[in-house]
């Protein structure tokens, strides 16, 4: 191991578990845990040809596994963590980033219940059982460890249409402050990310264009100009940061990666 002190790596050591982590933002992110050093790195996903594919990618760079794992099953999610334990030893960090869309528009005049009750289970039920499972694992084992749950900005600014989405967003901040004021007292961080929009197949399916189509319809509502388009990465840079030891004394904390997104045409 490189002498932290010297390395610019920031996870040297570390164990962690990402939800959603075949696809987009959590892909993005298990690439950059490796970058920075991490011991071992657990993909949970149900897309298992994409997670079994993306784990032998990773090569010899770090441990590396990829387990089936549907977090709307707490059964799964329990086996989960005890597996990463018993392969690893410890689980340091926890990224709960699976999420969904709805396929209709839910707007609250044509909304769906079961896609509502569907989403729900995924987004909030699947966020609960994962910091619940961890949060066990971390207590028991007296590790001062760091949970990250992926909300959105949608849960900040509402939308014409996705309600079911928008309200399981908020739903996650809410579980994230309650988690951070009940786990702070065992040393153990709990905080947000929230995305802008980001070209991942969540956003391209539910807007029925490929990635680049994406990209330039949402390119003018950033108030951030000349920097390009929003990219998995710079979520994935808030997602390390969150779990490094850079933010050590930072919990109960909604960090927005949105380029300054504006719903409506940004300030020219
Ligand atoms: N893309 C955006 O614009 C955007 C913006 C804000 C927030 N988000 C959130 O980011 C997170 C990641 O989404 P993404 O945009 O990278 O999309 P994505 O579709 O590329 O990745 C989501 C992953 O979650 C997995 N998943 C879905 N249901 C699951 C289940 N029951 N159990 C385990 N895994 C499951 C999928 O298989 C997929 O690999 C989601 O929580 C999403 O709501 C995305």
């Amino acid at each position: 191991m490189e002498d932290p002190k010297t390395s610019n790596k920031k996870l040297e050591g570390k164990v962690a578990i990402i939800t959603g982590g075949a696809s987009g933002i959590g892909e993005a992110t298990v690439h950059l845990f490796v970058d920075h050093g991490v011991r071992a790195i657990v993909i949970a996903d149900i897309q298992d040809e994409k997670g079994e594919k993306l784990a032998a990618s990773i090569g010899h760079r770090c441990a590396c596994t990829y387990v089936h794992c549907d977090v709307t099953k707490e059964q799964d999610v329990e086996s989960l963590v005890q597996s990463t334990i018993q392969q690893y030893g410890r689980l340091h960090i926890m990224f709960c980033n699976a999420g969904i869309m709805s396929k209709s528009l839910q707007t609250i005049l044509e909304f769906d219940l079961p896609s509502y009750e569907k989403l729900f289970a995924i987004n909030v039920g699947g966020v609960a059982a994962s910091i619940k499972h961890a949060g066990r694992a971390m207590v028991k084992a007296n590790t001062k460890g760091s949970i990250i749950c992926t909300a959105s900005i949608a849960a900040s600014i509402g939308s014409d249409k996705h309600t079911d989405y928008v309200m399981s967003k908020n739903t996650v901040l809410a579980l994230m402050r309650c988690a951070g004021t009940q786990l702070g007292p065992y040393g153990i961080r709990v905080n947000c990310v929230s995305p802008g929009p980001v070209a991942t197949p969540l956003l391209c399916e539910v807007l029925g264009v490929g990635a680049e189509d994406a990209e330039s319809s949402f390119a003018n509502m950033f108030m951030l100009k000349n920097n390009g388009v929003m990219k998995v990465k710079h979520v994935a840079d808030a997602v390390l940061f969150l779990a490094s030891e850079e933010s050590q004394f930072i919990t109960g904390h909604n960090l927005v990666v949105d380029g300054g997104f504006q719903r409506h045409e940004g300030p020219k």
